[in-house]
């Protein structure tokens, strides 16, 4: 705080005046310059004291005095007035209200795809299967010459498949995973294995570069194609409604032999002939076979001792159907208004 001068002189006024100013500087809020204003400037205030002085002073020195107090006066009004007349309001302090409900987070939600594979998994793990992922860049050795596919067989040709490297490529079936799963362990074997795989096909409403299949491998002593009849119409039922009637066709595949395609009744018109089945009365579910025993063989396994079966479907021609869709390309643009149909 400024101390009031003791004598007058031109150099005690001096310090006074720097210590008062210092003061009016720092004061911050409205009440802290009224209370200073009311010390330095008040009727009973320090500025009144040091007139008083005045009557001591040397008489030659009173008018350079009186006028140097004048000044100080008026510099101490001008500076304590200057202060904003009221310092701005705090911000008001965020309440948080327990009351209020929370804010929801946006829930995503399966990709139809998923929700096929998802569907599809419930229904086989109820009979007794597990679920096995494989790589998606994969070896040539398991997405061909582990299943029994030649070295010139046309399906190698790079016009059929994405090749990284000489002997690596991205896969383009599932049917890798049946050889993986194999190499990795002794029967009983009961797996499905979803995923994604991968062709060089020019993209139209029914064919994609990336596209989603399902595989299944039984293995064991003494399996039969009764079983896989058993188990294909297991599923064809439980995907479809119980009164889906099966049947096969002869087919082939490198990896089966022999081999099949499977055809349900069309599930929308019982089999009479529809937009859907495209009057056929029939739809094409997948493709499967009894393990080809020169598949056993690149594994290990004792193709005397061990028989099985293969099957592999398509996710997307699946969920297509499901609902009731005429163009895959949808499941690739993430359009949040096709999407959220679903
Ligand atoms: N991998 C075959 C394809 O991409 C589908 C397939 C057919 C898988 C028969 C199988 C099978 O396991 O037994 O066309």
């Amino acid at each position: 705080m400024a101390q009031t001068p003791t004598h007058l002189t031109p150099e005690t006024l001096g310090e006074f005046r720097s210590a008062a100013l210092a003061e009016a500087q720092a004061a911050a809020t409205p009440a802290e310059v009224e209370a200073l204003r009311a010390r330095l400037l008040g009727r009973k205030g320090q500025v009144r004291d040091i007139f008083a002085l005045l009557g001591q002073a040397a008489p030659e020195q009173r008018p350079l005095l009186g006028q140097l107090l004048n000044a100080l006066r008026q510099e101490l009004e001008a500076a304590l007035v200057a202060k904003p007349a009221a310092a701005p309001a705090a911000p008001p302090r965020p309440v948080f209200d327990f009351s209020l409900p929370g804010r929801l987070p946006p829930r995503g939600r399966l990709h139809p795809i998923n929700e096929t594979i998802e569907a599809v998994k419930d229904i086989f793990k109820r009979l007794g299967f597990e679920v096995a992922v494989g790589p998606e860049v994969e070896l040539d050795y398991y997405n061909f010459e582990a299943l029994n596919i030649p070295r010139d067989h046309p399906s190698r040709d790079s016009f059929d498949t994405f090749f990284l490297h000489d002997d690596v490529l991205l896969r383009s079936q599932t049917s890798t995973v049946q050889v993986r799963v194999m190499e990795s362990r002794k029967p009983p074997i009961r797996v499905i294995a979803p995923g994604k795989v991968y062709r060089p096909d020019t993209v139209d409403a029914t064919h994609g570069f990336l596209f989603h299949q399902l595989e299944g491998l039984v293995v064991d002593e003494g399996v039969t194609m009764a079983d896989l009849k058993y188990v294909l119409l297991e599923f064809a039922r439980g995907l479809y409604g119980k009164d889906i009637r099966m049947r096969f066709r002869p087919s082939f595949f490198p990896f089966t032999e022999p081999s099949v395609e499977v055809d349900i009744s069309c599930f929308v018109c019982g089999g009479k002939g529809c937009s859907v089945c495209k009057k056929a009365g029939w739809i094409e579910i997948l493709g499967a076979g009894m393990v080809d025993p020169n598949v056993f063989r690149y594994v290990g396994y004792d193709a005397e001792r061990y028989t099985g079966f293969a099957f592999g479907m398509g996710v997307e021609r699946v969920t297509m159907r499901r609902l009731n869709l005429n163009d895959m390309r949808l499941f690739l643009e993430n359009d949040l208004r096709f999407l959220r149909q679903f």
